[in-house]
């Protein structure tokens, strides 16, 4: 099977379309025939191993070759031993550490779950990883209840676009968003009551004082004693990610620097990791389904020009999600 791989930590120019054995799925876990793949900033962590202290994880030497991608939409092709949830020919939506930017891709069956018809593989690809964080951060990471009120800060990415739409479907009164004015209109058209524009002044200035139950944060630019003044109180900061490309810490040197700032300033500034949920992913696949919430797909592009299409994610001005098309059929 063709898969976009690499066998050394490298930029996506390094990135080599390789002819790679079909992967066998073993106990628990289902083989998925890729139909289209979304791209999010995890994926060029994963293939320049950066920040660094990721590669604690991920390992500094590499065994063989791995293959780029997380988020999949496709047809379980092949199930393992033990495998109850999803039967082959089921389609389904999933996100998984790797592997999907290739024909076929295996993961443990609960990273994935069943894609109602009627829901475009362009836009089941674009939904699992942001989604879930937008969805765990919105109700797990901010507790958000019924005529709740949100800030999204980021509103025009991957997961702040989700985020507005979310917040709503989750009950929240009010929905602002703070974003670049290239995409203002995008996410007031997503259901956003209020727009506020980043490059004008300050980060924030303009923003209510006092209003929001929650401010979902997406860039991390805005010094915790300014969220601060933005929170009602019991209000909560949720920190999802963040701009800075520090090679050793990346993101996570905010992540630290404003947990520190918000215990001194006795603001709840918490971070979240995104947790792979199959019953979340179900939960998502059926509000795509229902119409409730809409991926914008900012551009889908084939699997020829995967590399090009990670190369636009790393700029990191996307509006919305970018999508690969792995296969035509489906
Ligand atoms: N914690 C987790 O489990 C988890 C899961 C997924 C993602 N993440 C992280 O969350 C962050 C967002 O992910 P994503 O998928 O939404 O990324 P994305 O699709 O690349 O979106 C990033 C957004 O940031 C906006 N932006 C850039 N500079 C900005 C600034 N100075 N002020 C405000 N907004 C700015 C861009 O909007 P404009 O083009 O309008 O500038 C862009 O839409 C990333 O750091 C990602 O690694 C974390």
């Amino acid at each position: 099977m063709r898969a976009l791989t690499y066998d050394r930590y490298t930029d996506a120019a390094g990135l080599r379309f390789t002819d790679q054995p079909v992967p066998e799925p073993g106990d628990g876990r289902v083989r998925v025939r890729v139909i289209a793949a979304g791209l999010n900033p995890f994926d060029w962590h994963m293939h320049r191993g950066e920040p660094w202290i990721m590669r604690m994880q991920e390992g500094f030497r590499f065994d063989g070759v791995r293959t780029a991608g997380a988020d999949v939409a496709g047809i379980v092709d092949a199930v393992g031993t033990a495998v109850t949830a999803l039967a082959v020919g089921d389609r389904v939506l999933g996100s998984m550490g790797g592997g999907a930017l290739a024909e076929f891709a295996v993961a443990k069956a609960g990273a994935f779950a069943r894609l109602p018809d009627g829901v475009s593989w362009e836009d089941a690809a674009a939904t699992p990883m942001a989604g879930l964080t937008a969805l765990q951060g919105l109700r797990d990471g901010g507790g958000l209840r019924d005529g709740g009120s949100v800030l999204v800060w980021g509103a025009s990415g991957g997961v702040g676009h989700l985020a507005v739409q979310l917040a709503r479907v989750l009950g929240a009164l009010r929905v602002d968003a703070v974003c670049s004015p290239r995409t203002g209109d995008l996410v007031r058209g997503l259901g956003a009551d209020r727009v506020f524009d980043y490059t004008k002044g300050e980060p924030g200035s303009g923003v209510g004082q006092g209003d929001y139950d929650i401010v979902l944060d997406t860039v991390a630019t805005a010094p915790i004693a300014r969220l601060r003044r933005l929170l009602r109180r019991g209000g909560r900061v949720v920190m999802v990610g963040g701009l800075s490309r520090g090679r050793v810490l990346g993101p996570l040197s905010s992540l630290v620097t404003r947990t520190v700032a918000g215990n001194v300033r006795r603001v709840d500034a918490r971070g979240l990791m995104a947790r792979v949920d199959a019953s979340d992913l179900e939960l998502l696949a059926g509000w795509l389904a229902a119409g409730a919430i809409a991926p914008v797909v900012q551009e889908v592009l084939p699997f020829d020009r995967a590399v090009e299409a990670l190369e636009i994610v790393e700029r990191g001005h996307v509006a919305g999600k970018v999508v690969v098309r792995v296969t035509g059929d489906g």
